[in-house]
């Protein structure tokens, strides 16, 4: 990906900062977003430590107002954009869905589906006027399926998925391609939060994925790195779940 540019929405931490430093190990320059300062300012010291070139600009992909500044110092510091992973989120705490009040419910809508589209909205044209390139946002396997407790989140990444493929047709004789990855557990500061405060679900959170492991952040981040580069030129519209097999395993019998 040298003589690319690429743009993380979430590159602070977790699977964000692993996909600024693979995107940067194939050659691109990298823009890093996130809300969080300390954690963008801690990206990109790990990036320019590998002998990588970006720059970090503190964003909420909430607001369209951030996600067009972002979009600016991206233009001003590189002249283009022709990579992008939209990986932020945000998720509810888990409860039945009846119990689920409006602005939890908006809150989570806001970052995880609205942002992307935000983010797509200001993107997209940036990516074109550049020559092209790839978008690829962070969707899950509970977009994909029921998931128990966490109807905002999963209603959300299934959007993302349908915006997903939306975008694709929209922009496919435009030069850009837009695809999702759907990741299982990923052992990531988020996942690590959650199951240290329920150290009950651990075990049955691992046992979920057929290999009986989260994904480290790499494995995610190199899926986007396909997905970003010529090597996926006639990929667009598809869903690549990187889950340890979870959506295939039985949980009827166990071995
Ligand atoms: N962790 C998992 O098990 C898991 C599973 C499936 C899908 N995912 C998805 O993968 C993606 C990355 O997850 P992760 O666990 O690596 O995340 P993480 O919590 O480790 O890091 C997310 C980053 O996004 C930033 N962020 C949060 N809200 C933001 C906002 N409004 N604007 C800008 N930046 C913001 C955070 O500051 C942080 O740096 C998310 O889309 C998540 O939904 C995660």
């Amino acid at each position: 990906m040298r003589g690319k540019v690429a743009l993380v929405m979430g590159g602070g931490a977790g699977t964000g900062r692993a996909t600024v430093l693979a995107l940067a190990r194939e050659g691109a320059q990298v823009v890093i977003a996130d809300i969080d300062e300390s954690g963008g300012n801690e990206s990109l010291e790990c990036l320019r430590a590998q002998g990588g070139e970006g720059l970090f600009v503190r964003a909420d992909m909430a607001s369209a107002q951030d996600i067009q500044a972002v979009l600016q110092r991206t233009h001003d510091a590189f002249g283009g954009l022709h990579a992008v992973s939209n990986n932020a989120a945000l998720g509810t705490l888990s409860k039945p869905l009846t119990e689920l009040d409006e602005d939890e419910w908006d809150r989570c809508m806001g970052v995880t589906l609205r942002g992307v589209w935000l983010c797509m909205k200001y993107q997209l044209p940036l990516i074109e006027a550049s020559g092209g390139g790839a978008i690829v946002n962070i969707a899950s396997v509970s977009g994909l399926r029921g998931e128990y407790f966490q109807s905002a989140y999963a209603a959300a990444k299934g959007g993302v998925i349908a915006l997903s493929k939306a975008a694709a047709v929209e922009y496919a004789r435009r030069g850009v391609r837009v695809n999702t990855v759907c990741p299982g557990g990923i052992r990531s500061g988020g996942m690590e939060f959650y199951l240290d405060k329920m150290p009950e679900l651990r075990e049955k959170t691992l046992n979920a994925h057929a290999m009986g492991r989260l994904a480290e952040p790499e494995e995610i981040a190199d899926a986007v790195v396909y997905l970003c580069s010529e090597k996926s030129s006639f990929v667009t519209g598809h869903d690549l779940v990187v889950d340890g097999g979870v959506l295939v395993r039985s949980n009827v019998i166990d071995a």
